[in-house]
């Protein structure tokens, strides 16, 4: 894991630690009261989970990291707390409870939190003011979606990835990774067990396959 890249400019949460813990737990247990299927958690990621999730970017190539799913932001100051100073975070969610509670707790110029789905990410992505993203993060129940949507969202996914950028995710059904493997070269797999529940991860690396041209060279 990249430690240095870990420990560097925090990013500055608008409340102090405890208060904006308890405030976040909070609004997630209520957010998981309104809308269970959606939501999948009454606790949010464990940090082994964080940890494990995060060690594999390449801080010093990345540009545009996007967030599926931030919920409170368990994933989402560790990511800023890593991101190089010029580089950009944008987290997606539906519920706009989390998408307010984010905007008003994480003051940082590299953030923006938008209200929307991840199968829009492109017209995000888009919007922010790139081509592409290196690495997008997934805390999204894909159980819980229809089929369809959740095989769609991760198509746009690839197809808003630069060439070796990475699909991450976490979750406590196979459903994430399995979809990965239908649509990325190459997957990398894990499991948390220091999570409630234990949680199944995956990494999927954008491998363009060769022209012909390039293939014959
Ligand atoms: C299990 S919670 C993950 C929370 C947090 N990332 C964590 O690890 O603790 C799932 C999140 O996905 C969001 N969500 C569900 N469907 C979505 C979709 N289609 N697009 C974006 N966010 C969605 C929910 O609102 C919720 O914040």
């Amino acid at each position: 894991m990249n430690t240095k890249k870990l420990n560097a400019s925090p990013a500055r949460p608008r409340s102090n630690g405890l208060l904006r813990f308890a405030r976040s737990a909070a609004i997630f247990l209520r957010g998981f009261i309104e809308h269970p299927a959606m939501v999948a958690s009454v606790v949010p990621s464990s940090q082994a989970t964080i940890d494990a999730m995060l060690a594999k970017v390449d801080w010093d190539h990345c540009k545009l990291f996007v967030e599926y799913g931030p919920g409170v932001g368990t994933f989402t100051t560790r990511i800023l707390d890593c991101l190089p100073p010029d580089g950009r975070l944008l987290a997606i969610d539906t519920n706009p409870r989390f998408v307010d509670f984010l905007r008003k707790t994480i003051d940082d110029p590299r953030f923006e939190a938008v209200l929307g789905s991840a199968a829009d990410v492109e017209s995000f992505v888009r919007a922010s003011g790139h081509a592409h993203a290196d690495y997008v993060i997934s805390g999204l129940p894909f159980s819980s979606l229809p089929p369809q949507v959740a095989d769609e969202i991760v198509a746009a996914t690839y197809a808003v990835l630069r060439d070796g950028g990475a699909f991450m995710t976490y979750q406590f059904r196979p459903t994430a990774r399995d979809l990965t493997q239908a649509h990325f070269q190459q997957v990398d797999t894990g499991l948390a067990l220091f999570n409630v529940p234990p949680c199944v991860l995956a990494w999927g690396w954008k491998r363009e396959p060769l022209s012909a041209r390039e293939a014959a060279e």
